[in-house]
């Protein structure tokens, strides 16, 4: 059994402790919103929050994980109000199939938490995930749309 602590709450999960994050937060505790890509920490689909920083969860041990706060896209609004990068992904209609896009607006309000006003050279060394509709201008659009927001 291992603990996790996933959008403030408490969870125990009978998992083997080196099965991925991911799995876990997708199958054992039920969050869909995060995705499997390629399973290798390449594409950033499954990109949630550890203690605040962008993690690829695909290749975490869940036990890594196990005392940490792990926030993953439906945690990310708060108070009902949608955060920034989700608002600003609306306003600059970001996504297009939208698969890529959980992670990626994971992974620009980690960013944006470090940088709130990130360079196009800061972002483009922080946001390596891949998508395959191409949506990389809207994503740099909605960025700092997000940081003047
Ligand atoms: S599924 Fe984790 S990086 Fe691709
Ligand atoms: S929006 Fe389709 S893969 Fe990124």
């Amino acid at each position: 059994m291992i603990t996790l602590t996933i959008n403030g709450k408490s969870h125990e999960v009978d998992v083997e402790p080196d099965t991925p994050l991911l799995w876990v937060i997708r199958d054992a505790v039920g969050l869909t919103g995060t995705k499997y890509g390629c399973g290798i920490a390449q594409c950033g689909a499954c990109t949630v929050h550890i203690n605040g920083e962008a993690v690829r969860s695909c290749s975490l041990p869940a036990s890594d994980a196990a005392g940490k706060q792990i926030t993953t896209i439906e945690g990310l609004a708060a108070d009902g109000k949608l955060h920034k990068v989700q608002q600003a992904w609306i306003e600059q209609d970001v996504p297009q199939c939208g698969y890529c896009q959980s992670g990626m607006i994971m992974a620009v309000a980690a960013l944006l938490k470090q940088k709130p006003n990130p360079t196009d050279a800061d972002i483009d060394a922080a946001i390596t995930n891949i998508c395959r509709c191409g949506t990389y201008q809207n994503v740099r659009a909605g960025i700092h749309a997000a940081a003047n927001g």
